[in-house]
């Protein structure tokens, strides 16, 4: 192999991006200068961030540059080092991006255990959503015993953390998702005590049956439609980590926000964060959720699509419900 293929931002998306967004080229493999090292992808994570970084608005990144492979975050292998930290055969946590081989100086990489957990789950419920699922719930939420957690998108990387450290918590866990595969997974698999279809024609009526006692801890991941539905149902001094608003990042014009009389009158507590807020954090959340995941508390599901041509598709399938699971590309 000497070619590195890379999926390129290609143009800038208005509204939903679509597969002319990108581009597949082979370049040269890049050698490692001094105090570098080249790494080979093994997989790669398709987040909903990166619709964000498709787009040039202002936002707590900045946006991934057109001409140049799309950002993300890579678990692969070393085969070259000129760093004095690492060495070929070493298996990393990096930003690497949407292609085969990346360069880095050691800035943000991380060295993987492979027997301490499979290598794809450092992307996933042990990785950047995992964390986010436990700094979101567990700072901002302030879940206590006994009180109702409901969660959007609960099949997928975040909400499926979120729903069942509530449970660990012992609060009542209530997931929305889209389909009753993921609504059956929900609950069977991951333990909720409910999970509600957001397409159901009655998802009000449904989700009003199973939070009889309202919501105290609302985790935001979608917005929209879904956000409407919950906001009625919050009860006073219900907290509400603003995480995701993945059902607006395609919109072209603003859509109307929540109620802000009832922030008042319920005295609502909300708070956007940014896993990064919480950096400090991280080897709390690793020591918890390593052995959670060990002992069988916490459970994950991937769905991982092979090869990196295929990461355009997998991603425009993201925003649209597609995914079951964290999405992963198996690039090597
Ligand atoms: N603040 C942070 O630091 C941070 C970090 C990571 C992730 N996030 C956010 O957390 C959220 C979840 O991310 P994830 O990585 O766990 O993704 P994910 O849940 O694995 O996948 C995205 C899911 O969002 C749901 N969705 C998509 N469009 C929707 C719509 N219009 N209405 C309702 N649901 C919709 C779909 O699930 P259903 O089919 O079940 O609806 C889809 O499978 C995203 O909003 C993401 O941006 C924030």
């Amino acid at each position: 192999m000497s070619v590195n293929r890379q999926i390129l931002l290609k143009s800038r998306p208005e509204g939903a991006p679509g597969l002319d967004n990108f581009e597949l080229v082979e370049r040269p493999i890049p050698e490692p200068g001094e105090g570098e090292l080249l790494m080979r992808t093994l997989y790669l994570s398709l987040d909903p961030y990166m619709r964000g970084r498709m787009s040039a608005a202002k936002s707590y990144a900045k946006p991934a540059e057109v001409g140049q492979p799309m950002v993300g975050g890579t678990v692969g292998e070393v085969v070259r080092s000129r760093h004095p930290q690492y060495a070929a055969g070493d298996t990393v946590l990096g930003f690497g991006g949407w292609q085969q081989y990346a360069t880095s100086n050691g800035a943000g990489l991380r060295k993987l255990d492979p027997k301490a957990a499979p290598l794809s789950t450092a992307l996933g419920v042990l990785g950047m959503p995992g964390m986010t699922a436990y700094v979101g719930l567990t700072e901002i939420g302030q879940p206590k015993p006994g009180e109702t957690v409901a969660v959007a998108a609960a099949s997928g990387a975040v909400g499926s953390v979120v729903g069942q450290i509530a449970r660990i918590k012992g609060c009542r866990a209530i997931g929305i998702a889209g389909g009753s595969d993921k609504c059956r997974f929900v609950r069977e698999e991951l333990g909720f005590d409910a999970c509600v279809d957001h397409r159901a024609p009655d998802f009000a009526r449904q989700l009003a049956a199973a939070c009889p006692n309202g919501i105290d801890v609302y985790f935001e991941n979608v917005g929209g439609a879904v956000q409407q539905t919950v906001w009625p149902l919050l009860n006073d001094f219900a907290r509400v980590p603003v995480c995701g608003l993945i059902a607006q990042y395609n919109l072209t014009s603003p859509m109307g926000g929540p109620d802000m009389f009832t922030v008042l009158r319920k005295r609502l507590l909300l708070r956007g964060f940014i896993v990064s807020d919480f950096a400090d954090k991280r080897d709390e959340f690793l020591r918890e959720a390593s052995e959670w995941v060990r002992s069988g508390r916490l459970k994950y599901r991937e769905d991982i699509v092979e090869g990196l041509e295929r990461a355009p598709a997998a991603f425009l399938g993201l925003l649209q419900g597609k995914n079951f699971g964290k999405l992963l590309v198996k690039v090597g």
